[in-house]
């Protein structure tokens, strides 16, 4: 069955799985087809799964945005697996980039480049730059290699939903839109690249790639957010920073963190004010303890981000489930999802970024 927008269901996907350890090659045969011939394959990252296609054609990157349903002017991120394919994308490479590209690729983070005539518009919306990465991900790596092509990839969830940490998040939303996704397993970071302007010294998002990692090299790097550049919605500095992203279809609450025992009592007010729904919480913070008789109510439903082993929220975990545990908590029906938040520190920045982004209350 067709879709308003023609596509839905007229597509016939098929999943590959290839095994990252040990990439057979011969099940790269069709992705890498697909690319050829300008069509989308979804595929994992080391931060989430991808939705890419030929980044020189513009008819294919036009199917991406028709695919995900992505707004118009939102750019692509380029994925890269060679530097031999950056300089075919840009103008110049200059010095402050290359000490990044140096610490951390192939890896999370995403700099802008002014881009070359090769670039179409259409990847980069209208915008002087475009922004490239090299992914660490073995699998990425080989599909953009054996393609021999650079590949421009968002996320590959439809637009407005958790990006995708799992092929199965991917099937969920694209089945009958794509003609392949490769299931390479879950994607180990869980959040999104660090999207850098070193020309501005800015970090446009805040990704796996931490602001601390950063300023061990440029010690005067800022958030976009914590910097003097103004307010967001005046003009933002990437066109991606305007959407709300991220949202489930139930309620999202954020629980800002500042002593346990404050969020506890925030947990059990909101409780008894949403106790004829369905609650769901998703937990970060591994000493801070419920009362049962909550706890073991059929409506309540408690998604644990924790790590036993350490009394302090693990901001790899958290970072790693809280894609998925909105997904899951939506599946499940969900009215209203609490989220304990975290620190801002280390991956944590990146976290509450999302999260606040997926939220209508923040408290
Ligand atoms: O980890 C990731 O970055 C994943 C994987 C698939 O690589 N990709 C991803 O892409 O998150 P996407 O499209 O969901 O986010 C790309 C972000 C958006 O916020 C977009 O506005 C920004 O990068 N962006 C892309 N090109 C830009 C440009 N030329 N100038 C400013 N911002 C740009
Ligand atoms: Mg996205």
């Amino acid at each position: 069955m067709k879709g308003a927008d023609g596509l839905e269901g007229a597509v016939e996907t098929r999943v590959v799985k290839v095994d990252p350890g040990r990439i057979d090659e011969a099940l790269m045969e069709f992705p890498v087809s697909c690319i050829r011939r300008s069509e989308v394959v979804a595929f994992p990252t080391e931060t989430v799964y991808g939705l890419g296609a030929n980044a020189l054609d513009t008819n294919a990157v036009k199917k991406i945005f028709l695919t995900k349903r992505r707004p118009q002017d939102n750019p692509l991120i380029v994925h890269i697996s060679d530097l031999a394919m950056l300089h075919l994308l840009v103008q110049e490479v200059p010095p402050k980039a290359q000490a990044l590209m140096s610490k951390f690729w192939p890896g999370p983070l995403t700099l802008l480049f002014a881009k070359s005539a090769l670039v179409p518009d259409s990847v980069v919306c209208g915008q002087p730059t475009v922004a490239v990465r090299m992914p660490s991900h073995p699998i990425a790596l080989k599909l953009i290699s054996l393609s021999q092509l650079p590949i421009a990839a968002p996320s590959a969830n439809l637009s407005g939903r958790p990006s995708p940490t799992t092929a199965q998040h991917v099937i969920a939303d694209l089945t009958g839109r794509c003609p392949c996704i490769i299931d390479g397993g879950p994607a180990q970071g869980g959040v999104e690249s660090t999207v850098v302007d070193i020309t501005k010294g800015l970090i446009l998002r805040p990704g796996i790639i931490t602001l601390e990692q950063l300023q061990e090299v440029y010690p005067d790097i800022q958030n976009y957010s914590k910097s003097s550049h103004g307010d967001l919605s005046d003009k933002p500095p990437t066109p991606g920073l305007k959407y709300r992203h991220y949202a489930p279809v139930a309620d999202v609450v954020v629980i800002e963190f500042n002593n346990l025992e404050k969020m506890k009592e925030s947990i059990i007010e909101l409780w008894n004010q949403n106790n004829d729904k369905k609650f769901g919480l998703i937990h970060t913070h591994p000493l801070l303890k419920l009362p049962q008789k909550l706890t073991n109510h059929p409506n309540f439903i408690k998604i644990d981000l924790v790590n036993p082993n350490s009394s302090d929220p693990d901001l790899k975990e958290v970072a790693k489930g809280i894609f998925g545990a909105l997904r899951d908590l939506d599946f499940l029906g969900v009215n209203v999802i609490v989220m304990e938040g975290v620190t801002e520190q280390q991956e944590g920045l990146a976290i509450m970024n999302r999260i606040r982004k997926a939220a209508k209350h923040i408290i």
